[in-house]
């Protein structure tokens, strides 16, 4: 990490802006390259990601790395991955809006320093938190928004594939769409087995 994102890092894992830093083991910052191109947003961390220190771990965390593979991405050299609050809600609750308001300025901060070109959207807690309250994740999934001038593409979360294994369909499309915007802002020669 440079050491802007470092300092940032710091300061985050100090945070306790919200009552989550009470329940929490670890303070889930992210990971992944910062100068990959992609920053993938997720809800919140769960118990396997509260007890390792590290996002998406867990089976929706397995899940996603395959979904990623078959783009032919990886977290050491394309995406950064985080989430809308960076500490686990107990019992895996989805974060309140209080949480969620509180939280906001870390990762914008982060999306700022880290500058992608594309960020991925992880399922409906992730759309509403960055696109508006109104977005439905049903509705928009598929659809490239604009977010302050910034390529943002909203998916289901790997949770809800792994509850309806009949999404999954819908999200190959999606993410077939994430391939071929990759290549075009980011790398022309980007080598997917699949697509
Ligand atoms: N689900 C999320 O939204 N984020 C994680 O880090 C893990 C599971
Ligand atoms: Fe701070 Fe966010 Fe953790 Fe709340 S969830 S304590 S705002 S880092
Ligand atoms: N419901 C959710 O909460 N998330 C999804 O991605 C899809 C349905």
């Amino acid at each position: 990490m440079n050491s802007e994102t470092e300092s940032l890092k710091e300061e985050v894992l100090r945070c306790t802006k919200c009552e989550l830093a009470k329940t929490r083991n670890h303070v889930i910052f992210g990971e992944g390259n910062l100068n990959g191109g992609i920053f993938i947003i997720g809800e919140a961390p769960g118990r396997d990601e509260d007890l390792q220190g590290r996002p998406f771990v867990g089976l929706s965390g397995q899940l996603l790395d395959k979904i990623l593979a078959a783009c032919g991405f990886t977290r050491s050299e394309h995406v950064f991955i985080s989430n809308i609050v960076k500490c686990r809600p107990p019992g895996n609750r989805v974060p309140t809006p209080h949480e969620a308001a509180v939280c906001m300025p870390w990762l914008l901060k982060q999306i700022e320093l880290i500058n992608p070109k594309i960020l991925i959207l992880l399922g409906a807690t992730a759309l509403k938190y960055m696109a508006g309250p109104e977005y439905r994740i049903t509705r928009e999934r598929g659809n490239w928004l604009n977010l302050n001038s910034r390529l943002a593409m909203p998916v289901y979360h790997p949770a809800a594939l792994l509850r309806d294994p009949s999404l999954k369909r819908d999200t190959w499309e999606d993410f077939k769409k994430i391939v071929y915007k990759y290549r075009e802002l980011v790398n022309p020669n980007h080598y997917s087995a699949h697509v």
